[in-house]
């Protein structure tokens, strides 16, 4: 049997939930005789323990076979390090496919280093768009998928999109969503902070926040008004903060903030999503959480104008408010009001996406 080296790329915090469940499924086949093996390569875009480290731990990933240790820097920087870093391992040890989650900086650098090589690339959340180019996400979003082979999709949205720009449909495979089988496979395991009972947090009776997009945190003053409506709209219950590392740079340059909320350091996996499952609500611009309060049907306020994640607003309980602070009040009037919407689950986020990308893997490749 001939085998087959896929390599599996990780590089930032949102990537490696995504991947956890698809080494998962690899290594369940190869204890069963299947043909794949694969090499985890980590970039080291993230590099913290708080980032990524604990993240490997928590979610029993394997150390990685090669770490690049590309680390911060400008998006140019950051895309050159990493691509320059990739093309060398694979002119040295070439795989037979680069397969990448999500939409961060080491996807897309990635993805190109390999396909100049004439490696074929798989996309895990292909097709998804927000619309918005002023994002780094859109265009590693769009730049990946103008050069992948295998489009693995989270919704019937994110397949429209791809056939829309001209991706022939037998290229495009509907799988749902690995971060989903990551949250549904450690429900059980989820665990409250050190700080919960310090904090008095109760089960509905505190919010958890989290802003870090540059449009939302790069400025003081537009950051400062978002949390000042935040602090006035959530009628003294605790707000959990934790903070990524660009909001803490913004942060330190604040002149003052409501009392009620408290910044926390970014939170372990079992421990963020504990948050998240007991709050009243969550307030963020991330994209990957509005997932996962759809799932555990938490009410979720987006602070963008758009959002790549239309199903959590159709299906799920996420609403897009905007950046304007003004619109908050109103929002967490109908929470307090118990008007908010209930949501449901989107079709095939239901924990067993991984292994249908490894049996599509291998059908796909190959022999
Ligand atoms: C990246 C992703 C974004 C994702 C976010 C989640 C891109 C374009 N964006 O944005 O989609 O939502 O991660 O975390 O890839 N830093 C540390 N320690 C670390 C990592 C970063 O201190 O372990 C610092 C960097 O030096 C930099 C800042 O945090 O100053 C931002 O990191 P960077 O990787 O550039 O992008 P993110 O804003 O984290």
């Amino acid at each position: 049997m001939t085998e087959l080296l896929i390599d599996i790329i990780a590089g930032a915090r949102p990537n490696f939930m995504k991947i956890a469940p698809i080494i998962k499924a690899l290594e369940a086949r190869r204890a069963e005789g299947g043909r794949l093996r694969y090499r985890l390569v980590h970039t080291g875009q993230h590099y913290d323990a708080r980032m990524s480290g604990d993240f490997f731990s928590q979610l029993g990933i394997p150390e990685p076979d090669v770490n690049l240790e590309s680390g911060s820097g400008t998006q140019a920087e950051q895309t050159a390090a990493i691509m320059t870093r990739y093309e060398r391992l694979l002119l040295d040890q070439p795989s037979r496919l680069c397969l990448v989650v999500g939409d961060v900086t080491s996807t897309m650098a990635c993805a190109i280093a390999a396909k100049k090589l004439t490696i074929p690339v798989a996309h895990v959340e292909a097709g998804i768009r927000s619309g918005d180019i002023t994002m780094p996400e859109e265009i590693n979003r769009l730049v990946t998928d103008s050069i992948t082979d295998w489009f693995f999709t989270t919704t019937t949205v994110a397949g429209d999109n791809l056939r829309r720009s001209g991706v022939e449909p037998q290229r495009i495979v509907f799988v749902g969503n690995t971060m989903i089988d990551t949250l549904l496979a450690n429900l059980d395991r989820l665990r409250p902070p050190s700080f919960w009972d310090e904090l008095g947090l109760k089960p509905g009776g505190y919010f958890v926040v989290t802003l870090h997009r540059p449009s939302n945190v790069d400025s003081t003053a537009s950051f400062a008004r978002l949390l000042g409506a935040i602090g006035a709209g959530t009628h003294g219950l605790p707000v959990v903060f934790p903070v990524h590392p660009r909001t803490a740079k913004t942060l330190r340059e604040l002149p003052g903030v409501p009392e009620t909320i408290r910044f926390v350091d970014p939170q372990p996996y079992l421990e963020f999503n504990h948050l998240v499952r007991h709050a009243k609500a969550v307030v963020t611009d991330s994209g990957g959480i509005t997932e996962e309060t759809t799932v555990l049907g938490v009410p979720c306020m987006t602070l963008r104008n758009s959002t790549e994640r239309p199903e959590t607003v159709t299906v799920g309980t996420n609403e897009l408010i905007g950046t304007d602070p003004d619109a908050l009040g109103p929002a967490f009037a109908r929470l307090f009001a118990g008007q908010w919407k209930k949501g449901a689950i989107p079709e095939k986020w239901d924990g067993r996406t991984g292994e249908r990308i490894v049996a599509a893997l291998e059908e796909l490749l190959p022999v």
